[in-house]
């Protein structure tokens, strides 16, 4: 998907801002934005978490009662699969930057319909335009679709290593993986297949790591002041291991 759209130029023009100012500005336009229906429903809008500059967006779908009352995206049981799988590879949470496609909770925590993805969509893009990721990862089918603007089942995008959005012409790789919330569904379907699951999970995971730990080409617009410093990442072949959302070891 190519962003060519007014949010990308506005946060262009913001250009001499720090990363500080315009996530601050982000910030304040999803809190104060009631432009669909969903507003009224929740708590509050519910902004991202973690710095713009991140070397790894992390997307999903909308927040759920957990991050509603809380004010933040993945805090509840999915968060932690996140969190904790993102740990057993060896990449904290603090280098990610989190956010949802939709911000506010739907009702019912329904997957949201999609004039309230497009209601969204300003905000998305303007993360998107303003944030320095070298990959991004899609949590299920909602988060993958805004982002790359094709629709369909998760597992048809998994294997695709084409997904790109660009941005003021910086191609930046989509890595699809489920949604934490269907791999914690899959434990009722018995132990194969959770492991079956939690391997695909880990194993994009590992693949948008890779990918946001690799040198960056081209990044003229980069600030050297506000330029991640010390990441490291993944080589090929890391051995892993780590521990599910319950506490139990799981081999990744
Ligand atoms: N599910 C999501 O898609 N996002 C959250 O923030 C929490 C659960």
């Amino acid at each position: 998907m190519d962003l060519t759209l007014d949010s990308v130029a506005s946060v262009a023009s913001t250009g001499k801002s720090s990363f500080g100012e315009v996530s601050d500005q982000i910030r304040a336009a999803v809190t104060s934005c009631a432009a669909c229906s969903l507003r009224s429903g929740c708590r509050a809008p519910v902004p991202f978490d973690g710095p713009l500059d991140a070397p790894l967006g992390v997307f999903g779908e909308a927040p759920g009662g957990v991050e509603d009352a809380e004010g933040l995206p993945f805090q509840g049981p999915s968060g932690l699969l996140l969190n904790r799988t993102l740990v057993a590879l060896g990449w904290a949470r603090s280098r990610c930057y989190v956010s949802n496609v939709v911000k506010c909770r739907p009702p019912g925590n329904e997957k949201p319909k999609r004039p309230f993805v497009a209601s969204c969509r300003p905000h998305l893009e303007a993360e998107l335009a303003a944030g320095r990721f070298r990959a991004i990862l899609a949590l299920g089918s909602t988060a993958l679709s805004a982002l790359t603007g094709e629709h369909g089942a998760v597992s048809a995008f998994i294997p695709r290593e084409d997904l790109r959005v660009t941005v003021g012409g910086r191609e930046v790789p989509i890595v699809a993986c489920y949604h934490p919330s269907y791999i914690l569904r899959k434990r009722s379907e018995g132990a194969d297949a959770y492991e079956v699951a939690m391997r695909v999970f880990a194993s994009q995971l590992r693949r948008a790591i890779r990918l946001a730990s690799e040198d960056v080409v081209e990044h003229p617009e980069r600030d050297p002041e506000v330029s991640p410093e010390g990441e490291q990442g993944l080589a090929q072949g890391d051995e892993v291991s780590g521990r599910d959302v319950e506490g139990d070891p799981v081999a990744l």
